[in-house]
């Protein structure tokens, strides 16, 4: 499959998706939000393809929404855009193979959104974050105002959402927007570590946390209990439970087949 502005990259079932319009700091113009809904629903059913790592070219992960896009848009069609990204970023939130946002620059705007919809974020240490649509007389419209909260408070989002400030990467560790900070040279090299420890475990088993840590958090505790219950006697069912704990027994790696 060719883009225009990405790239993708498989390399021992890692997909790297670099979004690649340096130029113009990566900004999210409609063709890359679109390629990326159909890199991410490419890379879901791909069987040689157990993870992904989303990335920018140059010196920005994603500087946001492109804001000459914004500038021209009516109300129908902004409203249309910011479903239709929210779906997109919807797919890397629920896709059952982990993705982790290695973010190697300017994390500004829908590319803070779209980090922020990935399983893991990874930042180096020269990355800058910041949710900066007030400042256009906006707000978020890919998920921000909804994720952000979830993940560091609703205090610490607000005063984001709020001032529209850029924030480096130690604050952002700080505040738990992001899990890691690393060199620049070591951003690569670190998220794929990361990946293959990910990549050692049963893949049904990391599918089954990121779908019950993703719908648990719209449930009750009882509730997400009870599905929590339900998807652990779901696993206890397959060859991949069994090889785990025999391996164990055994004091040797476990040789998963995803079945
Ligand atoms: N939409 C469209 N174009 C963008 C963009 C965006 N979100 N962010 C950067 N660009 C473009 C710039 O217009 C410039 O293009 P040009 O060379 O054709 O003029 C190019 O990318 C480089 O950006 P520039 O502003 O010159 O780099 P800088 O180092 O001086 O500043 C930023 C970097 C990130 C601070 C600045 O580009 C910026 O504030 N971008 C907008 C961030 C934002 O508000 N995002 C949220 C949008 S909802």
């Amino acid at each position: 499959m060719t883009y225009e502005n990405l790239t993708v990259a498989v390399d021992e079932r890692i997909a790297t998706v670099t979004v690649n319009r340096p130029d113009k700091l990566n900004a999210l113009n409609a063709a890359t939000i679109a390629e990326l809904g159909v890199a991410i629903g490419d890379l879901r059913t791909r069987s040689d393809v157990a993870g992904v790592i989303l990335t920018g070219a140059g010196r920005a992960f994603v500087a946001g929404a492109d804001i000459g896009e914004l500038a021209a848009q009516t109300p129908e069609a902004a409203r249309a855009r910011s479903l239709r990204g929210q779906g997109i970023f919807r797919l890397y939130e629920t896709c059952p193979k982990p993705v982790i946002a290695a973010v190697n620059g300017f994390a500004l705007g829908g590319g803070c959104e779209l980090a922020l919809a990935c399983h893991v974020r990874i930042a180096s240490d020269v990355a800058k974050f910041g949710q900066p649509e007030v400042r256009l007389g906006l707000i978020p419209g890919y998920g921000g105002s909804q994720r952000l909260p979830r993940l560091v408070g609703r205090g610490r989002a607000l005063q984001l959402l709020l001032t529209g400030e850029i924030i480096d990467a130690a604050e952002a560790l700080r505040i738990g927007l992001v899990n890691r900070v690393v060199a620049a040279g070591e951003l690569a090299g670190a998220a794929r570590a990361m990946m293959l420890l990910m990549l050692a475990n049963g893949p049904l088993a990391l599918a089954a946390c990121i779908d019950v840590a993703d719908r648990g958090l719209d449930m009750t505790l009882e509730e997400g209990l009870a599905l929590e219950a339900e998807r652990f006697g779901a696993l206890a069912g397959t060859s991949d439970m069994g090889e785990g704990t025999r391996a164990f027994l055994e004091k040797r790696p476990p040789q998963f087949t995803g079945a």
